[in-house]
C-alpha cells in the first residue's frame, strides 16, 4: 500500500467512526417514553429533605432531569423533562449556574421548563409527571 492509499483509507475510517459517534449521540435515550409517563417505573426518586435543596439544583436519571424551580415541596415547584432535543433527538446538558438547557449538536437552547429559548428546536423538551410524597418526590 502506497502512502497516499494509506492516507485516504485512514481518513475514511476516521470519518466513519466520527459519524458513528455522531449518530450514536443523537440517538434518543432508551426508556424515555414520548407521552410523558413510565408506566409506573419511576426514573427519578429523591429525598426532598437532603436533595434538591436550592432553586436550580437538579438530578437526572432515565434520560429525564428533575429540576427545583421554586422554594416550595409542591409539584408546581419542580420540572421534570426528557433530556432528549426536540429537533433532531440528541441530548440537551443542563447548566445549573444559568438554568438553561444547550444542546450540543445544533445549538438549541431550553429554559427550566422546557420552553425553547432558541431554535432550531421549535417544540418544548418533552415533561414528565412529577408526584410526591411526604419527602419522596418521583418522577415517571
Ligand atoms: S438535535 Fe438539538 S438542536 Fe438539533
Amino acid at each position: 500500500m502506497e502512502r497516499r492509499d494509506f492516507f485516504n483509507s485512514f481518513g475514511t475510517a476516521a470519518l466513519v467512526a466520527g459519524i458513528s459517534g455522531v449518530a450514536a449521540s443523537c440517538s434518543k435515550s432508551s426508556g424515555t417514553p414520548s407521552g410523558g409517563t413510565t408506566g409506573g417505573n419511576a426514573l427519578i426518586t429523591a429525598d426532598l429533605s437532603s436533595e434538591l435543596a436550592s432553586i436550580g439544583s437538579a438530578k437526572q436519571g432515565g434520560g429525564a432531569i428533575l429540576i427545583r424551580t421554586g422554594a416550595g415541596n409542591t409539584v408546581s415547584d419542580f420540572s421534570a423533562l426528557s433530556l432528549t432535543c426536540t429537533h433532531q433527538g440528541c441530548t440537551v446538558a443542563y447548566d445549573q449556574s444559568s438554568s438553561q438547557f444547550a444542546c450540543p449538536c445544533h445549538g438549541s437552547e431550553f429554559t427550566s421548563t422546557g420552553a425553547v429559548l432558541q431554535g432550531p428546536a421549535a417544540t418544548a423538551l418533552a415533561k414528565f409527571k412529577i408526584t410526591i410524597n411526604g419527602n419522596t418526590i418521583t418522577v415517571g
